[in-house]
């Protein structure tokens, strides 16, 4: 068998990037994972550690290197492309993930989450790589009246994280104008799924959600729970990473989302309802509390998904219940 394509995941190690590991191993890539275990585990990667995932008896399906992607990916990445080859494609994921800590650490936030993104598109100019997809955020649009949010809804980020995002977007169009590195930027939407950590207070709510409601613990909703989101299941997302890191279709801004929207109260809910069954009796089932609403929180969020559909051919069809069985399945 000839030698398959590197395929660098930067954050291969967190929720997100080990669901695009495993794909793209299963899809025959061999993947080098850069993280600093800042909040990933080896654990999220443990089936493919195992001696038998190898190509040619030789190459390992996955090699894991420790590296901060802020101090920059070359020394990371020589001795392995000494060996196998040249990277072929990045997906780009590595980041400081919690909005409320970058408007406590600005500076941290710049150097991981902008200066991180400027490592790896310098990388992917010098070494010739084909295609660079990014992990960006629905915190680019900040507040926005009309929903769904179109990719063309101007951009007002009100947190750092959101900042930098954006500023990584620019770096992206301008390294594919002027250096022609082929960029995608995928705005994720609220992705939920196995794997997605809950132990931090800034966790994505579905974990933390999942993980009181399968242990009989109140669920406490901030503010009154009318605020929606687009939850959109890891697996979906991950389709979406594999087409974008795939395509040659360069400098690309695409929403990953369902398209559609739930309120916060209705998600909790619905996760008692799956823990408990609909039917128990109410005392048996996880409290529903409320809590005072969290300072700056958006209160609508939808995304239109029509640039994923056209230029990925890329619909998230997992239905959230369906999504919320397998996460729950997982705590
Ligand atoms: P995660 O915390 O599970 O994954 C982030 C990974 O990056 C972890 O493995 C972490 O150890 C690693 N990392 C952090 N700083 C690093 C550094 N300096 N150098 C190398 N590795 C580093 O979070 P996730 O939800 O899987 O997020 C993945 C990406 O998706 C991030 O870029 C995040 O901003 C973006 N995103 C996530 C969501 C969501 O709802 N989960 C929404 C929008 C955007
Ligand atoms: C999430 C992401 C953020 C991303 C953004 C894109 C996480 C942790 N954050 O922010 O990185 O940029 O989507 O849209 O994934 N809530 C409760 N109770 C809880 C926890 C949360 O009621 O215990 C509520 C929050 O107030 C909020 C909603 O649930 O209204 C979603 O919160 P959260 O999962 O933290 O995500 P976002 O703030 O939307």
């Amino acid at each position: 068998m000839s030698a398959s394509p590197i395929a660098v995941v930067t954050g291969g190690a967190g929720f997100i990037g080990s669901h695009t590991v495993d794909k793209l191993i299963e899809l025959g890539h061999r993947v080098v994972v850069l993280d600093n275990f800042s909040t990933g585990k080896r654990a999220n990667l443990a089936r493919w550690l195992d001696a038998r995932h190898r190509f040619d008896g030789e190459q390992p399906a996955l090699e894991i290197v420790t590296c901060d992607v802020a101090h920059g990916i070359f020394a990371a990445l020589a001795a392995i492309t000494t060996k196998y080859g040249p990277v072929e494609r990045i997906v780009h994921l590595a980041a400081q993930v919690s909005v409320v800590a970058s408007v406590a650490n600005p500076l941290v936030d710049m150097q991981v989450n902008y200066g991180g993104t400027l490592h790896v598109l310098e990388y992917a100019r010098a070494m010739g790589v084909k295609k660079v997809a990014f992990a960006s955020s629905a915190a680019v649009y900040g507040e926005v009246s009309q929903m769904p949010v179109g990719e063309d809804t101007p951009t007002k980020p009100m947190s750092p994280y959101g900042i930098d995002k954006l500023a990584s977007e620019f770096a992206l169009d301008y390294y594919a104008a002027v250096h022609g590195v082929a960029t995608t930027a995928l705005r994720f939407f609220n992705v939920y799924g196995p794997r997605q950590d809950p132990t931090s207070p800034y966790s994505g709510v579905i974990s933390i959600f999942a993980d009181r409601a399968k242990a009989g613990q109140q669920l406490v909703i901030f503010g009154d729970g009318q605020q929606t989101r687009d939850f959109v299941y890891v697996g979906d997302v991950v389709r979406a990473i594999v087409a974008a890191v795939g395509d040659g279709n360069s400098r690309a801004v695409a929403n990953v989302g369902t398209g559609g929207e739930i309120t916060v109260v209705e998600l909790a809910r619905t996760l008692v309802d799956l823990c408990t069954g609909a039917a128990a009796p109410r005392a048996e089932r996880s409290g529903i509390v409320h809590a005072p609403a969290r300072a700056g929180e958006i209160l609508k969020s939808r995304a239109r998904v029509d640039v994923l559909r056209d230029r990925f051919g890329v619909v998230a069809e997992t239905k959230l219940v369906d999504g919320l069985r397998a996460t729950l399945a997982d705590h």
